[in-house]
């Protein structure tokens, strides 16, 4: 097996899955898939065939974390903030689900593959809605992977409005502001049954969070890339989480 320094340090090439399994597999690992207009743009193409490319990652990527065993794959598909890009590029993105999900909806429903979505339905396109309401319909009983796209959400959003809930419970006298402990926190966040993840991705190089899971993230381990979304491969993400087995986390123990 070949070793390669690379600028982001030891990296071991992992051909094969089977490398990773004398190694602890994260529970929920979730992705920032960032990249795909500079993905377009270097080959000079229109920035929306980097989204569509991108589109196509997501089965491959979804396939090899089951897989692997991995309980929950939530993607970053949009953010709260992604409203602010060009009308055209927003109403390309907001299509995407529709091809998406009666293309591939065959095989992940044969996976076992189980889909949830967190996000807001605010401004969401009632296409796109129907599409994504269909999927997790035709899923909801499938015990496997849970795939869930974290689309139109934004953490801040998230966390206000919790803060919001706490507030109204307070004022109405149905909670104690003494009883509001970290656990009273978390289950009013959108990921209240969701654990944590173990291990984040993000495509791209940018070495930022960009308003995600900001609450959730406390204790996950950060992976970086300067791959982009679309170039990201099974390869790649094996890489991704045998980095992940290297790593020692303490949670602020010894
Ligand atoms: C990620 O790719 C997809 C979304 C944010 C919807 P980008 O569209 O952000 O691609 P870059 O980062 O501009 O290259
Ligand atoms: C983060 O990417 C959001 C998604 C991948 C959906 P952005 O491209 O929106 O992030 P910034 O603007 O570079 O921080
Ligand atoms: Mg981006």
């Amino acid at each position: 097996m070949s070793l390669k320094k690379t600028w982001f340090g030891r990296k071991k090439r992992i051909d094969s899955p089977e490398q990773l399994m004398h190694g602890q597999i994260p529970q929920h690992v979730a992705v920032i898939m960032d990249g795909n207009g500079r993905w377009a743009s270097k080959r000079g193409l229109p920035r929306v065939a980097g989204h569509h490319s991108g589109m196509k990652n997501v089965k491959k990527i979804t396939i090899a974390a089951d897989e692997l065993g991995i309980k929950i794959l939530t993607l970053y598909a949009f953010s709260t903030e992604n409203w602010k890009r060009p009308k055209d590029e927003v109403d390309y993105i907001m299509g995407l689900p529709v091809e998406f999900f009666p293309l591939e909806i065959e095989e992940l429903v044969q996976k076992n593959v189980h889909i949830r979505m967190t996000g807001w339905k605010e401004g969401v396109p009632p296409h796109t809605l129907e599409a994504v309401e269909n999927a997790i319909e035709r899923t909801r009983h499938n015990t496997g992977l849970i795939l869930n796209f974290a689309f139109n959400y934004g953490s801040r959003k998230e966390m206000t409005e919790a803060l919001r809930g706490i507030a109204r419970d307070v004022k109405q006298g149905v909670l104690d502001p003494e009883q509001i402990d970290e656990q009273e926190y978390a289950k009013r966040l959108k990921t209240s049954d969701l654990p944590d993840p173990d291990l984040l991705i993000r495509t791209s190089g940018e070495l930022r969070i960009s308003n995600f899971m900001l609450w959730q993230l406390a204790y996950t381990e950060l992976f970086f890339t300067d791959l982009y979304w679309p170039e990201f491969t099974e390869g790649h993400f094996y890489e991704a989480i045998y980095e992940y087995q290297q790593r020692i986390r303490r949670y602020g123990g010894l």
